[in-house]
């Protein structure tokens, strides 16, 4: 017995406590067409390869429920986004009621002091952006400026972050290299096309949102990933991993105008070079780390990494997805322990970093996988819709209330 309150006390003798700055805030990320349920007229809903998301969280008739709950759990900031093809179905034509339930939405999230986050193009088309060629044609960039002046007259002033397009590089990699978004394309070329696209008309909905709004805050969620060579000797792994930063980090940021960092980590990969043009010379190599219930490696050190390289930017920083997929929810503390051990070392190290938004709030949609992977800091059972708060959601509940972490 007196051992054991002897072992507690050196414990907590070596326990820390991090405090984050003042006014860090603290939330989770949604977005519309994996939760809201309902959707059908985007390119996902009728695509034969994957199954359609259906009534996915029911988030749409349930969002109060959710909100609450999010609420209940010290939340102060929410990231969701627009369903594009529920406020215009069809070219230039606006869907009032639709518009009227994110009005409702949105005003229900101010009322209740939550600041928002909110994304306009979450890797989900319109159908009819999807026949005229998706991203492929530059026309469409110039509708999706046409749907940011809508929002921003109908709905800007419940923003008070804007997130334009969410992980070009991911939905460009995805939807037209390896083929597993709508529409399964493989080709690189017009991959490298559709992401230069996407950032020109991000910048061109910084300008429609700014003309509006001209103190607004816009940005766009970028998936950075850590990367570092497998062999530390060899250059040409080492150069593989400048090029991967380069087009993580230096090519977006450098080429558009954001106001904050909107920063989406998941991932780490160990480089290295192979003769082989169709793997783009590149084997990466199977983590030797803990990993998710998806295979993907648990690394909070990359984190750091790259807080440390994007303070080049000299913009405040928000981490807007971070999580994993735990479906028995025995990582998921742990994990956000490293993750936001991570922030707080960067911080300290005088990086900017102002939020952060675990990923996700509810488990849903997960694209390509449908509904197998389970990322929510609540457990939705997909039968009932019966909202279960995971073990993970109170401490980081403890985490949000306090402003800090104990280590
Ligand atoms: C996407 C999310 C997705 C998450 C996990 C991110 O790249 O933005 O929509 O749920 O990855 O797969």
């Amino acid at each position: 017995m007196r051992k054991e309150i002897k072992i507690k006390k050196i414990i907590s003798k070596t326990r820390r406590v991090l405090k984050f700055p003042k006014g860090f805030l603290w939330g989770a990320g949604i977005s519309a067409y994996q939760t809201e349920g309902g959707i059908s007229r985007n390119d996902w809903a009728v695509s034969a390869k994957v199954p359609a998301a259906g009534l996915a969280c029911d988030h749409y008739r349930r969002y109060v429920e959710d909100f609450a709950i999010a609420r209940k759990l010290g939340h102060q900031a929410i990231r969701l986004s627009l369903e594009w093809s529920r406020i215009e179905p069809e070219e230039d034509q606006w869907d009032e009621n639709e518009l009227h339930h994110y009005f409702d939405v949105l005003q229900l999230l101010k009322d209740r002091g939550f600041t928002t986050f909110v994304t306009l193009h979450h890797f989900a088309n319109p159908l009819w952006i999807a026949k005229q060629g998706g991203w492929a044609n530059v026309k469409t960039g110039e509708d999706f400026a046409d749907y940011v002046g809508k929002v921003a007259q109908s709905l800007g002033q419940f923003i008070d972050f804007w997130i334009t397009v969410n992980e070009p590089d991911i939905y460009a990699g995805s939807a037209y290299v390896s083929g597993i978004f709508p529409p399964f394309k493989k080709n690189v070329l017009l991959a490298w096309r559709v992401l230069r696209q996407m950032l020109s008309a991000h910048n061109r909905a910084y300008e429609v949102i700014h003309a509006y709004y001209p103190k607004a805050r816009v940005g766009f969620a970028q998936n950075v990933l850590a990367l570092t060579p497998f062999r530390q000797s060899s250059v040409l792994d080492r150069t593989l991993v400048r090029l991967g930063n380069w087009l993580s980090l230096e090519f977006p940021y450098r080429r558009t105008r954001n106001d904050f960092l909107a920063v989406n980590y998941y991932f780490h990969k160990s480089l290295k070079f192979v003769l082989n043009p169709a793997a783009g010379f590149t084997d990466t190599v199977r983590p030797r780390g803990e990993v998710s219930d998806r295979g993907w490696e648990i690394y909070p050190r990359g984190l750091l990494e790259i807080l440390l390289r994007l303070k080049q930017f000299h913009l405040p920083i928000y981490i807007t997805e971070n999580g994993l997929a735990d479906a028995r929810d025995r990582k998921r503390r742990a994990y956000l322990t490293g993750h936001l051990h991570a922030v707080a070392e960067a911080i300290k190290k005088k990086v900017d970093v102002r939020g952060y938004l675990h990923w996700s709030l509810l488990d849903n949609f997960e694209w390509e996988d449908g509904y197998k992977w389970k990322y929510g800091l609540v457990e939705v059972d997909f039968v009932t819709q019966r909202r279960r708060v995971r073990k993970s959601a109170k401490f980081y509940a403890r985490i949000c209330k306090t402003n800090s972490l104990t280590v």
